[in-house]
């Protein structure tokens, strides 16, 4: 999905992003860090920072583990835009806001303080967060019914009005019954977004500063505080890999049902697993167990059938491919192009119209339009140490069962005998064959036939005569 309007909020006026992402993530077990970890095909701290961008924000901070260049480069990649803020030690979410003070002092712009390990809240939601600033409240709240609140920050109210958000850990018994848990998230309007983040201490069971003081502080001083509802199972923070699989489930979910209003129709829609940035055309048809990574962009028209797996792959209109194609990286495929069963297709353009119907490796290779390429054609692309191009013409015809040995050229309408092994180039519209020549000879084989029978005969009569000794 491409990011459009990034700089200007709905009404116009841009607000800053602050995005946390200094966890540890422990409990995922995992050498890379938490938020790098993927959903469809993209981290969940990418998916945080498009939805942020397309809610409108003009400006993105995040906060980030001192060191990971890993990190640093994700934001890189996918919010250009962004300052990167260190966090040495993990003193509280108030204390991680405040990290990213730099891109704070000095505007006015509203905030939004987004969690990177809470991927699935959609652009629409981090707006709805935001719209209750523009209403005078001081500070907006996303918090939701919780099925089990345990573990959760509870947001207290008294007579229909917020008054705090207490921490599990420092909430009494009264508090704990409390159901309404706070998601994390919060926008704070700008004129009183820094003088009350400076004001919070740490004064609780943690030691830690907590952004959720931030209520208690903006109603001690007769500031409104708004409470937006979210649903529990978008609000879903992922620490493990079990939530992680949950949140894989939501988002796919999400992706299918997206591409099925689109005008795509997923024949088995709960086997389809899309990229988060998979664009289809319209009148798509995917059959059922297809995995799409990242970078596929499909034409219209397109029908890729059962068990195809694409990757970082182009497919212009009217492209037919499958059962059981893969596409890995730099796959073009130009107009009515065709692939059959068991073909692969690596950093390669087949022009407009080109066939491959069975059993093919195309790799580091360009194939003219209309060229025909038979079953268990390989493109030989690596020597061991470097890859090599090979290079077919328009109108080609590639006899079954060859293999091309790159850098190798074979001309507009040249045509390669099947089992050939073609080493050299091939001009254009020549012949080229190049395996041993065809033998025949007139009952050889019922001779041999003959002369083998004859040999197993004597070796089973001497092995009779043998025992018969030996008794
Ligand atoms: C927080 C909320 C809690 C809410 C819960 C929802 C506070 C004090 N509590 O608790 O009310 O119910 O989320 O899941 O805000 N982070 C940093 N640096 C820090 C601390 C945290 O970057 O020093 C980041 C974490 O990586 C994470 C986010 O902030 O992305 C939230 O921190 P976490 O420790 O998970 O807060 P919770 O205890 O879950
Ligand atoms: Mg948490």
């Amino acid at each position: 999905m491409a990011i459009e309007g990034a700089g200007h909020g709905p009404d116009g006026s841009g607000f800053t992003a602050v995005v946390l992402a200094a966890g540890k993530g422990t409990r995922m077990r995992s050498d890379r860090p938490k938020v790098l970890h993927a959903l469809a095909g993209r981290s969940m701290l990418g998916h945080v920072l498009v939805a942020v961008q397309e809610a409108g924000a003009a400006r993105l901070a995040v906060v980030v583990e001192p060191g990971r260049a890993d990190v640093a480069e994700e934001i890189a990649r996918l919010a250009p835009g962004a300052s990167v803020h260190p966090q040495a030690e993990r003193l509280g979410t108030a204390h991680a806001v405040l990290a990213a003070r730099a891109a704070l002092d000095g505007s006015e712009a509203d905030l939004l303080v987004a969690f990177g390990d809470t991927p699935l809240i959609t652009a629409e939601t981090y707006a709805r967060l935001r719209a209750p600033l523009r209403a005078g409240a001081a500070v907006a709240v996303l918090a939701f019914e919780a099925e089990n609140p345990a573990g959760y920050g509870r947001v207290l109210t008294e007579d229909g009005r917020v008054r705090a958000i207490r921490e599990e850990k420092d909430a009494s018994e009264a508090e704990r019954q409390v159901r309404l848990s706070n998601a994390g998230l919060m926008a704070l309007a700008g004129p009183h977004a820094l003088s009350l983040l400076a004001r919070i201490g740490n004064d609780n069971a943690n030691r830690e500063y907590y952004l959720t003081d931030a209520v208690a502080l903006a109603v001690a001083e007769g500031l409104a505080v708004a409470v937006v509802p979210v649903a529990e199972s978008e609000a879903l923070g992922v620490n493990d890999r079990v939530q992680l699989g949950v949140a894989e489930a939501t988002i796919q979910a999400r992706l299918r049902r997206a591409a099925q209003l689109g005008g795509a129709t997923l024949v088995a829609p709960e086997t389809v697993f899309l990229g988060a940035d998979t664009v289809l055309g319209r009148d798509v048809t995917i059959e059922p167990h297809c995995v799409f990574g990242p970078g596929v962009v499909i034409g219209d028209g397109c029908t890729i059938r059962a068990f195809s797996h694409l990757h970082d792959a182009r497919l212009m209109d009217g492209v037919d491919i499958g059962p059981h194609v893969r596409l890995r990286g730099g796959a073009v495929l130009e107009a009515g192009v065709h692939l059959g069963n068991f073909v692969e297709i690596k950093n390669a353009t087949l022009h407009a119209g080109a066939k491959a119907s069975h059993l093919t490796y195309l790799g580091d290779a360009e194939v003219g339009a209309g060229a025909n390429i038979g079953a268990g054609t390989i493109t030989c692309n690596y020597d061991g140490v470097s890859k090599h191009r090979t290079v077919i013409g328009a109108g080609a015809f590639i006899g079954s069962n060859a293999a091309l040995v790159a850098p190798v050229r074979i001309g507009d309408g040249a045509l390669v005998g099947a089992g050939s092994v073609i080493t050299q180039d091939v001009p254009g519209d020549a012949l080229a064959l190049a395996r041993g020549r065809q033998v025949t000879r007139a009952g050889a084989a019922r001779a041999l036939r003959e002369t083998l029978k004859a040999a197993k005969a004597a070796r089973a009569a001497k092995m009779a005569r043998e025992s018969a000794a030996s008794e």
